[in-house]
């Protein structure tokens, strides 16, 4: 009996050795995907349900930051957008925040590098000690437009450019004169290699343009294993078209087989731009918002893609998938079920951007055992609504 016995546990150790290899594996996987250009993921501590077995998430949408720097009312707003996000985080002490998009108004940007007011997004949640993540809207890389009232008399815009470097004219004096916009690379590279709280991604190479496609996992309050898959999308716009590509719906098959082939983790997805089929769950514009959507406010049409590559049917037919986020529309904030899934709306937190309906933010509070998904909306001066469960 004794070599049987042995045997035994020589098959329980190669079993964890060859769990503990797939966990690694899927570590790295879901986070080293840019490799080659340094993503800091060794020194990032894993995410993990806090000792309540619960994991809140703060989405902040549509900040705007750096609209017409050169009035008053642009530094006012981007003020304005600094304090919403310090109330919230007040109130709420989340475990980790999710920047959906726009944080920067690129087109209306008369400067070389947007990393600046990137920055000054993020540093909400840095100065808190709050990790986050960061997707990419359609304004973020959008090409500088010119104020018409900044043409000279002869229609020229005035080029202000960098001092010509010592060596005379090098190529990158001459990108600085062309106001292009920052692209997403830059943005993100700049924020991951300065930030230790950002776990951000570049996104593997082959779904560029789109950038912002990565996974996060959440570990068990107890145990080394996912307990929360969190997948985030580049839904396009801005330097290209507003899409979530079929190639991003490959990626998202294969990375969800790999991470979670019996679906027995809970995942959410983040994105930009709403896909089409919020336009059919949508409760008609302007009307009253009815169960079973919940929310505020439906001011407007949902502006979604361009096009629909695959991807909702995907998510519809994986019942790990609870719920999808986007922002993009500032005047909805609700949320709608889909087939087995909800579609949400976060909450325009930005004073930047159009519409003028007070600023707040979406929570979304997962809770480890048993599984739930509840979600409320924290406004700035404090008051709270649209509380709706998502899973249970
Ligand atoms: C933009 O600014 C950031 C922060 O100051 C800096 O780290 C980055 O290198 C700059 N990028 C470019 C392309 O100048
Ligand atoms: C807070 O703002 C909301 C609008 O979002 C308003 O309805 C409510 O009365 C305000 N509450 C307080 C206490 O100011």
């Amino acid at each position: 009996m004794r070599w049987w016995h042995n045997l035994a546990a020589v098959g329980a150790l190669l079993a964890a050795l060859a769990a503990a290899a797939a966990l690694t594996v899927a570590g790295l996987r879901s986070t080293t995907s840019d490799s080659k250009r340094g993503h800091p993921s060794a020194r990032r501590p894993p995410l993990r349900f806090g000792p309540g077995g619960s994991f809140k998430v703060a989405l902040f949408a549509d900040l705007h930051y750096g609209e017409d720097a050169w009035t008053d009312w642009g530094p006012a707003q981007d003020a304005g957008s600094d304090r919403v996000m310090a109330a919230v985080l007040d109130a709420e002490k989340p475990d980790f925040v999710v920047y959906l998009g726009d944080l920067v108004t690129a087109n209306n940007l008369p400067i070389p590098n947007a990393s600046l007011y990137w920055d000054r997004a993020v540093s909400a949640a840095r100065g808190r000690g709050v990790p986050w993540a960061a997707v990419f809207g359609n304004h973020d890389d959008m090409a500088f437009e010119w104020p018409p009232e900044w043409f000279s008399p002869d229609g020229v815009p005035p080029l202000r450019c960098p001092p010509p470097s010592p060596s005379g004219n090098s190529p990158s004096t001459d990108r600085g004169c062309s106001f292009r916009g920052t692209p997403r690379i830059d943005l993100m590279t700049t924020e991951i290699s300065n930030n230790r709280l950002s776990y951000s991604s570049n996104g593997p190479k082959d779904l560029w343009p789109g950038v912002s496609n990565y996974v996060l996992q959440v570990l068990s309050r107890n145990r080394d294993d996912p307990a929360l898959l969190m997948y985030f999308l580049d839904s396009g716009g801005g330097s290209y078209t507003e899409v979530v590509s079929s190639a991003q719906v490959k990626w998202f098959q294969s990375q969800s087989q790999f991470l979670n082939p019996d679906g027995r983790i809970p995942e959410l997805i983040f994105w930009h731009i709403p896909s089409t089929a919020y336009v059919k769950v949508a409760p008609k514009a302007k009307s009253e918002i009815r169960k079973p959507c919940v929310g505020s406010i439906n001011k407007e049409d949902v502006a979604p893609q361009v096009a629909e590559w695959g991807m909702m049917d995907v998510l519809a037919k994986r019942p790990s998938v609870k719920a999808i986020f986007v922002g993009h529309n500032h005047g909805l904030d609700w949320c709608c079920p889909y087939e087995k899934l909800w579609l949400c709306f976060a909450r325009h937190t930005g004073y930047g951007g159009y519409g003028n309906w007070p600023r707040g933010a979406r929570i979304i509070q997962i809770t480890e055992n048993s599984f739930s998904t509840v979600s409320w909306i924290r406004m700035e001066n404090g008051t709270k609504h649209s509380d709706v469960t998502l899973s249970s």
